[in-house]
């Protein structure tokens, strides 16, 4: 028997993506982590740990949506647009859209259970 804790695996509900995208600056066009997404990747991670939301953030590359980034995309969900507000309002909103699709699924695989 080994001596390790065990840790059961947790599937996500979903993923949330979030552009963390920074730009050389060559063109002048914005960019998402120029505008604290990557700051803010971490914050939402650190968030969803504390209510043991079951979901997980990945990091990734631009969405072509730099205009009004920091962008976040829930997986096969809503895409939130920032608009270079990363303020405690903005980061309450999106806690509360993740909120929400996380009950949303957990009431979808109720309803799908077999009676
Ligand atoms: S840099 Fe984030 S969408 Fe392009």
């Amino acid at each position: 028997m080994f001596e390790v804790d065990y840790v059961p695996a947790v599937v996500p509900l979903f993923y949330l993506r979030v552009c963390i995208n920074r730009r050389l600056n060559t063109d002048n066009l914005p960019n998402c982590a120029g505008r604290g997404s990557r700051e803010l990747a971490d914050r939402l991670e650190k968030q969803m740990i504390a209510e043991s939301l079951p979901t997980k953030v990945l990091r990734g590359p631009c969405m072509n949506n730099c205009q009004i980034g920091p962008n976040i995309k829930i997986q096969a969900g809503e895409m939130l647009n920032l608009n270079c507000d990363v303020s405690d309002a903005s980061f309450e909103a999106v806690m509360a859209s993740i909120r929400a699709e996380v009950q949303k699924r957990k009431d979808a695989a109720v309803a799908a259970e077999p009676l």
